[in-house]
């Protein structure tokens, strides 16, 4: 069975404009492009809400409270779900191929937890005072996306480890990672760039037709 989590608790704060996955790009939120995204997929859908949103109904999916963290978010999310295969995805990527999904859910089946992942194409460098310090071999450097998928038991345990350790993390592959443990990289896709600043909200609005046409 197969469990999709999705964290939207977020407050939107580098926008600017409130809750961010409950804004509309062409007539539908993030969020429930997200959902969608989903459907025919996996076996639940789970959303993690601020507070304030909790009553909002979902056809397809069911609500828990978000955390005052992404981490904590995500978190809730695990408790409440039921599968042994988990797919967490940032609301904050509306734009989601099903073919990713895909990619990720390979991932899972042959080393238990994946991410999609994109090649960079701008040449990479390390800066310091401002200044050039020193080049990185973007061949093997990659920008970390969502969907990222899970055996249940092994996510679990890595959220129980970093709770009690204290550490903090922006995805979920970084936690199993710094256990020493494999993580896939799927080939991940341009169009789930994450939707954080003014521009990717503007880039964001007029791509949202097109990507409903296609
Ligand atoms: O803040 P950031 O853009 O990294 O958030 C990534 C995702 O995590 C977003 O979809 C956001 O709604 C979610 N989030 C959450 N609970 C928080 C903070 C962020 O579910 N406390």
């Amino acid at each position: 069975m197969i469990s999709a989590l999705i964290p939207a608790a977020g407050s939107g704060e580098r926008l600017g404009m409130g809750a961010k996955a409950l804004l509309e790009l062409n007539g539908r939120t993030l969020l429930e492009r997200s959902i969608d995204a989903f459907l025919g997929i996996a076996d639940e859908i789970i959303v993690a809400l601020p507070e304030a949103h909790l009553t909002m109904p979902f056809k397809h999916a069911r609500v828990v409270a978000g955390g005052t963290t992404r981490q904590t978010s995500v978190q809730n999310l695990l408790e409440a779900a039921q599968g042994d295969v988990v797919l967490i995805h940032d609301a904050a990527r509306p734009f989601l191929p099903k073919a990713v999904i895909q990619r990720v859910l390979e991932g899972v089946a042959t080393h238990g937890a994946a991410t999609a992942a994109l090649p960079m194409a701008d040449t990479l460098v390390v800066e310091a005072n401002e200044q050039w310090q020193s080049l990185l071999d973007r061949v093997h450097i990659r920008a970390i996306q969502t969907p990222q998928g899970f055996r249940r038991d092994l996510l679990l345990n890595a959220h129980h480890q970093a709770q009690l350790e204290q550490v903090a993390a922006t995805d979920d592959a970084g936690l199993i990672a710094r256990l020493g443990l494999p993580v896939a990289l799927c080939l991940g896709d341009e169009r789930l760039f994450k939707v954080t600043r003014a521009g990717d909200w503007a880039l964001a609005t007029a791509f949202a037709a097109v990507w409903d046409e296609g």
